[in-house]
């Protein structure tokens, strides 16, 4: 989603706002851009594809704005690429988020004779600012924010005004606090290199920027106190090490991960009858091993919701039920309303969060963080693994067995290891099949929520149509895509249903159907099904999922790279999605 990034203070912006920049492109985006005020003119550089691009040209001055964008409304083009300008070349605005009533100001602004240069929602921020502007840009932006409907974080600099001032209603900002400079930016992630000592913005917040100076009001006007918070993670931690993509190095980041997660401790009481869990993406099928876990070992029934349709669909919530949100970054819309709607019904709210400090952290009533450290690659990995263990971890606390499960988890860490070693072998299976168009990939019981994230992996990074199904939903129709072109991942390691996969497996077979089998060493009998095994280590039933995570990111991360996909930043998408 849109980054933002802004500088005040004695040094050069341009740097440190492409540097910024660059800091927030595994977010995912389109085009980009920057704002710097040089002798009260303001001068602007932005373009079409990568912050790489912005290096062509060099503005001079000490403050500035810059911003990534992942296009909601208007194609990426160099034309609705942030920032955007007033009319006189005054103002000029940055803003992440959606303005819902942008068509309505529009229409308004239009006819007080201000003409559109973009196709973009946003500009309507700048020409607002613009005209409430009489003497004080704080003032301006206040009566601006009560025009706006809609989610937004943006930040505004005026040619002849040494501040920097933001808003923000529902899309993230941090202002990062330096010696005689300030930045200001969307991610913590732009801020490490300069700072460690931040204060998060909250909603209905407005943040007034010197280089010396940092004052934060409400939307009435009032002043307001803040923490300030210090980050303890490093640009060290977000940097390649010698590994070709992030992800690759975050897949081998994982036993360390596991290692890190098993530590978490939870003061939860046990009291709740029923459980919601609210996500999107990898977290809502982490969610769904959660399902399988908690009921099996707790038995405290779980219900998995998409948060995207659970805040839509006038929910029955029980003042008795724990909602749990998952999430990597923390800052996912869909999940951060889902759980505002459970809060409002006088649900308790858990949050199981990488991101510290991140809205949804902010906003649960508890949060216990994932411990998988910051991911920079798009396709979540180590985060997922991370979300996993705290899942088992949470299984095991409710049913009252967390000693005993601490001892089987920590054994897992050398099986992880040993998963990892698979990387050559599975290299080799994605050389014979990163041609084909189309997966399938299926499983049962604990292995279907697996084949769910397997299927999404390959098609997020490789751009491969992959479709995951129960392997007992075959015959009720997928059965019918099944053919030679079309291979089938089926995770069937030795568990209670087994036998079950394996039948499915057998008619998949008889319609020469390729099979890829992800199976557990020593299965003599899986070999007369399969075109190809993937052999894991042996492990108790219940942890197959996380020794299972690694083959599945392995496959689709090496038949990305073959496909030469851009498998850090895949097109379309964004890292965290901070609009609905
Ligand atoms: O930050 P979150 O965990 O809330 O993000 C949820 C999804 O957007 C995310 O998992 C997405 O599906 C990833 N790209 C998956 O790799």
């Amino acid at each position: 989603m849109c980054g933002i990034i802004g500088y005040i203070g004695d040094k050069e912006a341009n740097d440190i706002l492409i540097k910024g920049l660059e800091q927030l492109e595994y977010r995912g985006y389109d085009s980009a851009g920057i704002a710097i005020i040089d002798n009260n003119q303001i001068r602007i550089n932005k373009v079409l594809g990568r912050v790489q691009n912005l290096k062509q040209r060099k503005l001079i001055g000490n403050i500035g704005i810059g911003h990534t964008r992942w296009a909601t409304h208007g194609k990426p083009s160099d034309r609705n690429a942030h920032p955007f300008l007033d009319q006189r070349n005054n103002f000029v605005v940055v803003h992440n988020g959606i303005i819902e009533n942008y068509l309505e100001l529009k229409e308004k602004l239009r006819k007080e004779g201000i003409t559109f240069t973009s196709d973009t929602d946003s500009e309507v921020i700048v020409h607002l600012i613009s005209q409430n502007y009489h003497g004080n840009l704080k003032e301006a932006v206040l009566k601006t924010v009560k025009e706006l409907i809609g989610s937004y974080a943006f930040c505004v600099i005026k040619n002849d005004w040494q501040e920097l001032v933001a808003a923000r209603n529902g899309s993230p900002l941090v202002v990062g606090l330096g010696k005689d400079e300030n930045f200001l930016a969307s991610d913590v992630s732009a801020l490490v290199e300069h700072t460690r000592d931040v204060i998060y913005v909250n909603d209905f917040e407005i943040v007034k920027i010197k280089k010396d100076q940092v004052k934060i009001y409400d939307f009435e006007g009032n002043k307001k106190d803040y923490n300030i918070r210090t980050i303890d993670w490093d640009l060290e931690q977000a940097q390649k090490d010698g590994y070709k993509h992030f992800m690759l190095k975050e897949i081998f980041e994982q036993p360390k991960v596991v290692e890190e997660s098993i530590k978490i401790k939870f003061g939860l009481k046990k009291e709740y009858s029923r459980i919601i869990i609210v996500a999107c993406g990898t977290a809502s099928y982490a969610g769904l091993v959660g399902k399988y876990l908690i009921e099996r070992i707790a038995r405290i029934p779980v219900i998995n919701e998409t948060a995207s349709e659970f805040r839509y669909k006038d929910p029955i919530i029980n003042k008795n039920d724990l909602i749990i949100a998952i999430s990597q970054s923390g800052e996912t819309a869909d999940t951060l309303a889902a759980i505002k709607l459970a809060k409002e019904k006088g649900a308790k709210t858990f949050g199981l969060i990488n991101v510290i400090d991140s809205t949804i952290a902010r906003e649960v009533d508890d949060v216990v963080y994932t411990r998988a450290g910051p991911e920079i690659g798009v396709a979540s990995t180590k985060a997922f693994i991370s979300q996993l263990v705290t899942l088992y971890k949470l299984a095991f606390y409710l049913a009252n067995k967390d000693t005993e499960s601490d001892d089987q988890l920590k054994r897992l860490k050398p099986i992880i290891i040993e998963a990892l070693s698979l990387n050559e072998s599975i290299k080799k299976i994605a050389e014979q099949y990163y041609t084909h168009s189309n997966f399938l990939y299926i499983g049962r019981n604990l292995s279907f929520p697996l084949a769910l994230e397997g299927a999404l992996k390959l098609k997020e990074i490789s751009y491969i149509h992959a479709e995951a199904y129960p392997a007992g939903e075959l015959k009720h129709g997928p059965i019918a895509l099944v053919s030679e072109e079309t291979p089938t991942v089926a995770i069937c390691p030795q568990d209670q249903v087994y036998d079950k996969t394996r039948n499915n497996i057998e008619e998949i077979k008889a319609r020469l159907g390729k099979v890829i089998s992800i199976a557990t060493i020593g299965d003599e009998r899986i070999k007369e099904i399969s075109d190809n095994i993937i052999y894991i280590p042996k492990v108790e039933e219940i942890f197959y999922p996380l020794v299972i995570t690694i083959p599945l990111q392995l496959l689709a991360y090496h038949i990305a790279d073959l496909r030469e996909c851009d498998i850090d930043k895949p097109r379309n998408l964004a890292k965290s999605v901070t609009v609905e």
